[in-house]
């Protein structure tokens, strides 16, 4: 059984996924905005690799049923409807809406996962939901990829707290002996180590979360980090992103 962590979409060799489960995280904030998105009732969410093909992906949907989402630097990209806070994916803002979503870390790491099958979206706030489908995955197909969106192409505490979380969730102790685990999966489990089922003590001590912070997101951090707090199990696959 094998199971590999990689911190950025760049460690992805797509050859090595490709038809085979990968998880991806992306606690702040695109995954957690998903799951949120869709919980309430957003019908899909279309990845798009920038504002461009956003908008080009927008054009060729029903104009009453798409909304643009998404930032750069954090910030609701200018002609967005949404940026990509999850205080923003409220029921009103997003019911039976599709919507097209581009931002710095989280897309890329989910395009990078294209190959994929099944393409799972987990982050803190669902944690246990997600766990328990990966580890189905896993048990299914014998590996698993945990893909981490980082930020800006580097390494994110978060992100990596998070992934040593799911492996110590996913892999029953009966499996443990017999486990492949890469180096990156052997890191993320220490800081399992350093911070305990802390996940609002992981989260906020990232650089992330101080940037996030300083620009008015504090209770966006404080969102992300709460663990458990929805149920469902957001896949990617032909594109889109459901429920
Ligand atoms: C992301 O991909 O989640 C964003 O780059 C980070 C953010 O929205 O602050």
């Amino acid at each position: 059984m094998k199971l590999a962590v990689c911190f950025t979409p760049v460690a992805v060799n797509p050859g090595s996924i490709a038809g085979k489960p990968v998880l991806v995280i992306d606690i702040l904030r695109a995954t957690t905005s998903m799951i949120a998105a869709l919980a309430h009732g957003a019908k899909a969410i279309l990845p798009a690799a920038s504002a461009d093909d956003a908008l080009k992906l927008a054009q060729n949907l029903e104009r009453g049923s798409v909304l643009l989402a998404g930032e750069r630097r954090s910030e609701r990209i200018p002609g967005f409807a949404l940026g990509n806070s999850p205080l923003e994916m409220t029921p009103d803002a997003v019911a039976g809406k599709t919507l097209v979503m581009t931002t710095t870390n989280g897309i890329p790491a989910i395009l990078a996962a294209d190959d994929g099958r099944p393409v799972l979206i987990g982050a803190a706030v669902n944690f246990r939901a997600a766990a328990d489908a990966a580890r189905r995955a896993f048990e299914a197909a014998g590996e698993l990829t945990i893909l981490c969106a980082g930020r800006d192409k580097g390494f994110a505490l978060e992100d990596a707290y998070a992934a040593g979380r799911f492996v110590e969730a996913i892999v029953p102790g009966r499996l443990r002996r017999s486990l492949e685990l890469n180096d990156a999966g052997v890191a993320a489990r220490e800081l399992v180590r350093k911070y305990g089922n802390d996940w609002k003590k992981a989260v906020t001590a990232s650089a992330h979360a101080r940037f996030l912070r300083e620009r008015n997101f504090a209770k966006d951090v404080a969102f992300a980090a709460q663990a458990d707090t929805h149920d469902l199990v957001p896949v990617y696959a032909d594109r889109r992103v459901t429920a």
